[in-house]
């Protein structure tokens, strides 16, 4: 078992959307093992996504990400971090497989409905950028 970070992201939220991509997770076998509702600050958007703050969309993502609010999950799997990485799809929705989260919900590359950690160590890192320990005992 390991755990992944994922977020439903603001356009989802704002759909939404929020409530049937629960449910598409877990209908794909990830246990809930923490989850909370939160808007960013700008310090915080920056923060959780500074590996992109040389990327042309990083302003743009920046904004995106605090224009809403986002819902934060840890999920546990068998080989979570590459099944949640399979059941959302590619980054573009465009390019999503069918029935993935992104292809039936994202809107753009940037409004892409949900994250999902890319590693081991970015997962652990996105994990306890927001949960605490005593938050996600289990
Ligand atoms: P996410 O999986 O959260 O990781 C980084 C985010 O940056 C990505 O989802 C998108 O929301 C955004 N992103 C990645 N590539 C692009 C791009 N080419 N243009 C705009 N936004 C992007």
């Amino acid at each position: 078992m390991n755990q992944t970070l994922a977020i439903i992201k603001p356009d989802a939220t704002g759909n939404g959307d929020a409530g049937r991509i629960i449910a598409h997770i877990e209908a794909a076998g990830f246990v809930i093992r923490a989850l909370r509702m939160v808007t960013l600050t700008e310090a915080q958007a920056r923060a959780f996504y500074d590996v992109h703050r040389e990327r042309p969309f990083y302003q743009s993502l920046v904004a995106f990400m605090t224009s809403g609010p986002c819902i934060p999950m840890v999920l546990e799997a068998e080989s979570a971090i590459r099944r949640y990485r399979d059941a959302i799809g590619a980054t573009d929705p465009a390019e999503a497989a069918p029935g993935t989260v992104r292809q039936l919900y994202a809107e753009s590359k940037e409004r892409n409905a949900v994250h999902g950690s890319d590693s081991a160590e970015n997962a652990r890192r996105e994990i306890a950028f927001f949960f605490s320990e005593s938050e996600r005992i289990g």
